[in-house]
């Protein structure tokens, strides 16, 4: 009951905020009759007020993602507050903590470790504050409204279809020697990037046309964080990626790297350079995913063979509207109720579409959408 009271006052501040631009003001000075309250105990003019709790600024992919969001909740005329963690859980819990007690009313989480949250968020609960999941899904907790995310399964998918094109291993003999990686062990979209991409490489590896050399080949899907990188760091893929090449390839190349995402990709990228590897000579295929700047770059210099791009700006666009559905009272748009449980609900989820990314595109899709300008890539 409180929650929906409070929604119905908010959804009044928010009407009257997309009319006249006025609901980032404060509640005193906008209103001639201060806080008197409704039948329910919220105040008539409650704000719309959103957290945004992202994990890092040292990833480029977060600080499009916080910057395009802030952009939109403002365009929309809410008030918002934007923090960044380090990577740190303690950080972010805490960063949560202060957002609750300052008064939001929506509270966007990408988390750092999707299994430490329960607490907070139950926090959030307590005081009728909607959570939405944004990226990564946070577990373990009934406290989690909405998920917004791009189809972390189909991630792998077309990371592991790439490999298996570009090798074409459905009719070449082999064996490919390839080196898989996986994404930090506390992050829950690490697994269904590895669970994709595995899904289509490892009946490869059971037949022998793929092989590892460094052993670093989970038996199965659930054994991924064996290989993962902790924290996503460049220089850890970087060292990991030298170790084994200085380790398993004194005569051999490798011919293949499953990256899951981009800042690995450039840690192995700088390995590879360093081992001797040339473009156009013996360089191997590698993959990537977010079509961050310096990848993009790599993929224009043939280092890298594609990435698979999350327009950072659908999902902001996608998780602004779902904030002015729930601000104002109007049901909440998901497509998908059925594959995302955190453990404890299914939680109704918005899949966003991928797009790969490879030289032959980048021009077209990078530079024509205006993600990046053809200066940026020195197009
Ligand atoms: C995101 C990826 C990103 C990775 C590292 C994942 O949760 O879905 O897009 O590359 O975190 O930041």
């Amino acid at each position: 009951m409180k929650k929906l009271t409070r929604l119905v006052a908010v959804a009044a501040c928010a009407a009257l905020a997309i009319g006249l631009g006025a609901c980032s003001s404060s509640r005193d000075s906008d209103s001639p009759g201060g806080d008197t309250t409704t039948a329910g105990d919220a105040p008539k003019t409650a704000e719309a007020y959103i957290g945004i709790a992202m994990p890092t600024k040292s990833l480029e992919r977060w600080n499009n993602d916080g910057a395009y969001l802030e952009q939109q909740l403002t365009a929309l005329g809410y008030k918002s507050t934007l923090q960044y963690a380090d990577n740190k859980t303690d950080q972010q819990i805490s960063q949560i903590q202060n957002m609750i007690n300052d008064g939001v009313t929506v509270l966007v989480v990408a988390s750092i470790d999707g299994t430490v949250l329960g607490p907070v968020l139950e926090q959030a609960a307590n005081n009728d504050i909607t959570v939405i999941a944004y990226d990564r899904l946070i577990n373990a907790t009934p406290n989690v409204d909405y998920y917004a995310t791009f189809d972390n399964y189909m991630v792998g998918q077309l990371q592991g279809q790439y490999i298996e094109e570009a090798l074409n291993l459905k009719t070449a003999d082999g064996p490919f020697n390839l080196e898989p990686f996986a994404g930090s062990p506390d992050d829950n979209n690490a697994k269904f990037f590895f669970s994709g991409a595995w899904d289509v490489l490892k009946p490869y590896i059971d037949s022998g046309k793929l092989v590892v050399p460094s052993g670093k080949s989970p038996a199965s899907n659930d054994q991924w964080q064996a290989i993962g990188i902790q924290g996503w760091t460049t220089a850890t893929a970087q060292s990991e990626m030298q170790n084994r090449i200085n380790s398993f390839y004194a005569d051999k190349k490798v011919d293949a790297v499953l990256s899951p995402n981009d800042s690995l990709a450039l840690g192995i990228e700088q390995a590879l350079e360093g081992a001797g590897y040339q473009p156009d000579v013996d360089w191997p295929i590698v993959t990537g995913q977010d079509g961050d700047l310096a990848n993009v770059k790599n993929i224009l210099a043939d280092k890298q063979a594609m990435t698979v791009w999350k327009d950072t700006r659908i999902l902001a666009d996608q998780v602004a509207k779902m904030v002015q559905e729930i601000v104002t009272g109007a049901t909440v748009s998901v497509n998908n109720t059925t594959d995302y449980n955190n453990g404890i609900k299914n939680v109704p989820s918005y899949l966003l579409p991928l797009e790969v990314i490879t030289k032959a595109n980048v021009e077209e899709r990078l530079v024509g959408t205006d993600f990046y300008s053809a200066d940026q890539l020195g197009l």
